[in-house]
């Protein structure tokens, strides 16, 4: 079967979806690959390093797309009028199409996947079972996040990390608080300790108390029976009540201006995120301080963070950046393209040098948003209908 790759093309992003390392692996498994010309460059990835691991290399998306069966992309394929090129209508009918797929943020792309007749299969829909571990992007993605964050935030800010004590004289540690421990957060705490920062961090659920703490960090928690209900059964928080927020905004006020640096975290699947920081817990830092807001691209945990901006108010910089993974492109490519060879593995049957996907499995059923020509997704099938 034919595996294509293509170049991504939409803004900020920078990696890839496809290493040498999973091309060989690809070959191993009896697959041909062919990828679209330049695709890894913003990932230090050249053609040749492609070519010599046994992938072809193809300049015109359309010959590539034409007679692909698997098409495997970091950010869901280009719709028209979208950019500079209709990706999806060039994919073949029949074919799967397997990628990020954003489909709560961009639910009306779902139809036009069954319109095509492609299976669009999004990563991050994968439930976090054990057997899926090696395939959860979101785990991939978010931990070099949560490490970007802590560079981008040590960038902005004037001053050093560690304690040093020099002939000049002792310079003190940086102060730290991370909003939000999940797997970004914790990531974030083990840079700051790393780099010899002061760290605390605060979340709704408890269980995540015993883990910042096991990376050395004080947890900060608000006084409230509610937390002992904050989590789903998959794991993640829920929308607090309008007493608990006022609890944790009084809580997080107070421990704010005591930082030189925040970093935002805190999300809500399927929801904007909790806004954490108002404008008053701003201004009560020190100028030089710095919040980098991870969560800007879900609405945001600061509500002064602008998406894709370095915001300053009177000194305190406000770090944006959009897709922070695509900010430390060749390990992003590197895990995301290992997370998807582990999904399409177990599929692969090297004997008949096929990949035949068991559509009916737990972890496949649960990301496959359309197939053959219907929006099979209950969670989009109500709203979009058959094609
Ligand atoms: P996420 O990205 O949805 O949220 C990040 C963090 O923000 C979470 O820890 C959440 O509790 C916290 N948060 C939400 N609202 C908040 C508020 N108002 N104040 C403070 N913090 C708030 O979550 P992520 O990082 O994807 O992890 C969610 C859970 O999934 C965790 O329990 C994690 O341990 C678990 N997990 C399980 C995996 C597996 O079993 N394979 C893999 C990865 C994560």
């Amino acid at each position: 079967m034919k595996i294509a790759v293509l170049k991504e093309r939409r803004q900020y992003e920078q990696r890839v979806a496809i290493t040498p390392e999973t091309v060989k692996k690809y070959c191993a498994a009896e697959q041909s690959v062919s990828i679209e010309t330049g695709a890894g460059e913003a990932s230090r990835i050249s053609d040749a390093e492609y070519v010599a691991a046994g992938a072809t290399m193809v300049a015109d998306p359309k010959n590539l797309l034409a007679d692909a069966d698997i098409v495997l992309k970091v950010q869901r394929p280009l719709l028209a009028g979208e950019g500079e090129l209709d990706e999806l209508s060039l994919m073949k009918k029949g074919s799967v199409v397997i990628a990020m797929l954003s489909a709560y943020s961009s639910p009306e792309s779902v139809q036009q996947y069954a319109q095509a007749g492609v299976s669009a299969v999004a990563m991050e829909m994968i439930p976090r079972i054990t057997r899926a571990q090696t395939m959860d992007v979101l785990s991939s993605q978010s931990n070099l996040a949560g490490y970007r964050a802590v560079l981008e935030a040590a960038f902005e800010y004037g001053r050093v990390m560690p304690m040093m004590m020099t002939a000049a004289g002792t310079v003190a540690p940086a102060r730290i608080m991370v909003l939000g421990a999940g797997v970004a957060g914790l990531q974030a705490i083990a840079t700051a300790k790393r780099l010899g920062a002061i760290v605390c961090a605060t979340d709704v659920r408890p269980a995540s108390k015993e883990q910042v703490e096991s990376l050395g960090a004080k947890f900060v928690m608000v006084d409230s029976d509610e937390m002992a209900d904050a989590e789903t059964s998959g794991g993640y928080a829920k929308e607090m009540s309008d007493d608990f927020k006022r609890k944790q905004a009084e809580l997080v006020s107070a421990t704010v201006a005591k930082q030189d640096i925040v970093i935002c975290t805190a999300l809500i699947p399927g929801r904007q995120a909790p806004m954490l920081i108002d404008e008053t817990m701003v201004r009560s830092m020190r100028p030089g301080s710095v919040v980098v807001d991870l969560a800007v691209e879900q609405g945001g945990n600061c509500v002064l963070s602008r998406a894709g901006e370095v915001v300053d108010v009177d000194g305190v910089s406000i770090v944006g950046r959009v897709n922070m993974p695509a900010r430390i492109a060749a390990d992003a490519s590197a895990l995301y393209a290992r997370n998807l060879f582990n999904f399409i593995q177990p599929h692969v049957d090297t004997q008949n040098q096929t990949v035949q996907f068991n559509w009916s499995d737990e972890i496949v059923s649960a990301a496959l948003l359309a197939h053959e020509g219907k929006v099979v997704h209950p969670n989009f099938s109500n709203a979009q209908g058959e094609a």
